[in-house]
């Protein structure tokens, strides 16, 4: 379909915009919406920006019985100038692809993805929050609606977006968290759907996440199927700065490939650090904070940036890195990637896409 067809129909009752104070993650959405549909017979077809409103989803709708739900997280950010751009999109469309080819899913082709959005967020620019450390959360997502029971790929698919004003995503404006290993439950298994974004690996994930929260931990460290080498961290990947490397989990089908995880290890290749993609054991890490050669520990994710690790525990074992502090590795990178992103550096990647 010809991208010229979204359609807009602006609302008539604009929402009261939150305060830069009370915003939080995920707690407000925007006063619109885009969606697009697609049947096997049709292709993709009526897509529309429009007033946020519930969604028209039949009762038997394959979403809702086999799971075919797909969502990616992007930022839009509001430059001093008065530009409006979103960080890496391409990337995420393409992360998109991917996993709807592992689910069976119709993904929507690159143009309506791109356009779609773009129109979306040009409608509810005055939603981009100007304050540092704050921007545009996207939810782009894609769902089956056939209403059909018997179990095979739905013919017929919704594409939409939805779009939240954030701040922090864990609200302490970067200290390091407390992460509990997990040693009982896992997040994915080989030849499953660990490096999807599909919404059932974050339905697979809310238990342990449940269980560290009520012992006052912020996430898990999510180990592979024999518990021995480490995956990823919450809903993030994970960095070790160890004395002499810098190492994050190879993907290997069960870890997701982040966009955040790509860009810094680019960073980090452009200073010339020793950043390897590679198994990290869990017994490693342990003998690294033994050793002092382990220096630091965070996350990388779309919400949060970076989430220095401040405290490891299991069971029977707990240790601190860099004396609960933000180390200088996540602080550097912090500062460059929001620096990009905020259009403060340069973004000598290529890495901004300019809605306007
Ligand atoms: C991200 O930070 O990239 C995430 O996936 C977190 C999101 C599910 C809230």
């Amino acid at each position: 379909m010809s991208t010229q067809n979204i359609s807009i129909e602006r609302t008539s009752a604009p929402k009261q915009k939150p305060s830069a104070d009370s915003l939080g993650f995920g707690r407000f959405f925007t006063d619109h919406m885009f969606t697009a549909f697609y049947s096997t017979k049709k292709g993709w077809y009526d897509a529309k920006i429009t007033p946020y409103q519930p969604l028209p989803l039949d009762p038997g709708a394959s979403v809702l019985h086999y799971g075919q739900a797909l969502f990616e997280g992007m930022k839009a950010f509001a430059h001093e100038d008065g530009k409006c751009v979103m960080f890496r999109p391409e990337f995420n469309w393409q992360r998109m692809v991917d996993g709807a080819e592992r689910l069976c899913m119709q993904a929507p082709p690159k143009e309506l993805f791109l356009q779609g959005i773009s129109e979306l967020i040009k409608v509810d620019k005055e939603w981009i929050p100007r304050e540092k450390g704050s921007s545009l959360y996207i939810r782009p997502t894609l769902i089956g609606t056939e209403a059909f029971l018997g179990v095979r790929p739905a013919d017929e698919y919704l594409f939409f977006t939805i779009l939240s004003p954030v701040g922090s995503y864990y609200g302490n404006d970067n200290k390091p968290v407390k992460i509990w290993v997990e040693e009982e439950l896992v997040r994915a298994a080989p030849g499953g759907l660990g490096a999807t974004k599909a919404a059932a690996n974050y339905a697979a994930s809310l238990k342990a996440a449940l269980n560290a929260k009520k012992n006052s931990y912020a996430q898990v460290l999510w180990l592979d199927v024999n518990r021995e080498y480490v995956e990823e961290v919450g809903t993030m990947n994970v960095f070790f700065v160890f004395e002499d490397e810098i190492v994050t989990p190879a993907l290997g089908g069960t870890i997701l490939g982040g966009g955040t995880r790509n860009s810094i290890v680019t960073l980090l290749k452009k200073q010339n650090k020793n950043i390897t993609e590679r198994k990290i054991s869990i017994n490693e890490v342990r003998e690294g904070e033994k050793t002092g050669r382990l220096k630091e520990i965070f996350g990388t994710g779309t919400a949060a940036v970076i989430s220095p690790v401040g405290e490891l525990a299991a069971k029977d074992w707990k240790i601190t890195v860099n004396n609960g502090e933000i180390g200088p590795v996540a602080s550097y990178l912090y500062e460059e990637l929001t620096g990009i992103q905020q259009g403060v550096k340069p973004d000598t990647n290529n890495w901004l896409y300019h809605i306007s």
